[in-house]
């Protein structure tokens, strides 16, 4: 039984202290420690992909400030930066620790600190309303109540998410625990994390942000891959079994990831932790705030050969411009090198367990609509209001959510507070997709699709969101408080 824990451990102070007290939480990154800059390299030359620090969730200090990312091509624009680089630290804990973090805004701007897929207090959800401004602190306490897997952390002040987020706020947020143990997992260097943007090809302009008319409508779609801040990534591989934990911390770009070599990518997680059994799969989509956790064997790769982590084309006929969503992309190189190991045993054929959330006693619809209108991106006619309860919830009711998408975009639907079941698709893709098993907090709704979702919501009580993951979509209105009582 998942019960709210801990009492709400929250303080508010301005000002001087602030310095004095980063010091003494010591030991903090302010500048990103990816080694000294070397040569610049030419336009389409690549660089080795960054690994971003590990960072333990308990007594974490996550300072938001001013900084430039590293990188080894030359002086990128200014950025916004988690303790200095992008992306922030990687926060670590295991089930059933309790996460402390002190959050510290040195931005010129409010902001707030949200966990996305931990399922956390309302309080320390990093809802709009609880937005801190410059050099304030907000102190998160809660407990670590689910399984293992890869999430993430972003701001989510009220209309500042995409900027925030664009200028290079967000880490990863990595929860284990002994059930994923067990299973023998490539870990170390054999677990690559993965965190994909696409930005503008000039690295001057790359953390840059304004918008125009076209950007309010698809949100911000750029040409350029960028994995980890490392713009056209590449990464030495072994001859060894890697696992890959990818992250769409894109402003609104959908990827299809592959192999170009056509091998499959054996898909193991996804948002809420372990799938119930390894799928080989030759593609995946991928939309924003989604995670998918998949395994590769480089060991029948010869030495010296290269493959390409791509994003396939794919059509939405509504995204058209320079670069459309659905262009295809070139993510990540990957260069075999060194030996081949020992073959690696087999993979565990059983991986978790996801019982069935069973029927459900109430149903409701959500349509996601874009318009050119005014106001433009709204769920149910409705524009976000952050002192507005949108939907009620009965606390540890089964229900069925639909998602509607009559629009001509991508939506990539995200509830907080809680993960869901993704029950049936009609129309675009028309099916329930392997990587969508198990539990999910983010689905994507491609145009003229309409995804069931089971959902219930038992761990906490409070106000939590249910939103649309384009960050100009959420930031312009799609977005709704749900209150679980
Ligand atoms: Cu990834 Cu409400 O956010
Ligand atoms: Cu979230
Ligand atoms: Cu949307």
């Amino acid at each position: 039984m998942r019960r709210a824990g801990g009492a709400l451990s929250r303080r508010r102070f301005v000002g001087m202290a602030a310095g004095a007290a980063a010091a003494a939480a010591g030991g903090l990154p302010l500048v990103a420690s990816c080694g000294d800059p070397q040569e610049p390299a030419g336009p389409g030359a690549r660089s080795p992909l960054a690994r971003p620090e590990d960072l333990p969730a308990s007594g974490a200090v996550l300072i938001a400030s001013h900084g430039r990312p590293a990188s080894a091509e030359g002086r990128p624009s200014a950025a916004w930066l988690y303790n200095g680089a992008l992306p922030g630290p990687t926060l670590r804990a295991r089930r059933g620790d309790t996460a402390t973090i002190r959050f510290r805004n040195w931005l010129f701007d409010a902001s707030i600190v949200h966990w996305h897929g931990l399922v956390v207090p309302a309080h320390a959800d990093g809802h709009p309303r609880d937005a801190i401004e410059r050099e304030a602190d907000y102190d998160y306490e809660f407990p670590l109540v689910q399984r293992a897997g890869t999430f993430w952390y972003h701001p989510h002040a009220h209309q500042r998410t995409a900027e925030q987020v664009h200028r290079g706020l967000a880490g990863f947020f990595i929860v284990t625990d002994d059930e994923e143990d067990a299973l023998g997992l490539p870990s170390g260097a054999e677990e690559v994390l993965l965190m994909l943007q696409d930005r503008d090809a000039d690295l001057s302009a790359a953390y840059a942000y304004g918008t125009d008319a076209t950007d309010s409508m698809h949100g911000i779609l750029r040409g350029t891959p960028y994995g980890n801040g490392i713009r056209l990534p590449t990464l030495a591989v072994a001859g060894r079994r890697y696992r890959f934990r990818v992250l769409n911390a894109s402003h609104a770009r959908v990827y299809r990831l592959a192999l170009d070599t056509g091998a499959p990518l054996t898909l193991i997680g996804n948002d809420g932790g372990l799938l119930p059994a390894p799928v080989p799969v030759s593609a995946v989509d991928l939309g924003v705030g989604e995670r998918i956790d998949f395994v590769v064997d480089f060991g029948g790769v010869p030495a010296g050969r290269r493959l390409m982590l791509k994003s396939l084309p794919f059509s939405v006929p509504g995204s058209a411009g320079p670069w459309p969503q659905g262009m295809e992309m070139d993510l990540l190189d990957l260069v075999r090198v060194g030996g081949a190991g020992a073959p690696p045993p087999p993979l565990p054929g059983v991986l978790s367990t996801v019982p069935p959330l069973g029927a459900p006693a109430a149903e409701r619809t959500f349509e996601f609509q874009s318009t050119a209108d005014a106001g433009m991106h709204r769920i149910n006619g409705l524009s976000f209001d952050m002192e507005r309860v949108d939907v009620e919830v009965p606390f540890g009711q089964v229900e069925r959510w639909s998602f509607r998408n009559d629009s001509a975009l991508p939506h990539p639907v995200h509830l907080h507070g809680t993960h869901f079941q993704v029950a049936a698709r009609q129309g675009g893709r028309g099916m329930v997709l392997p990587w969508e098993a198990g539990w999910k907090d983010t689905v994507l709704v491609m145009p003229q699709e309409t995804v069931d979702v089971l959902v219930r919501f038992d761990a906490y009580r409070g106000l939590f969101l249910l939103h649309c993951h384009n960050l100009q979509h959420e930031d312009m209105g799609m977005m709704l408080n749900v209150d679980v009582r």
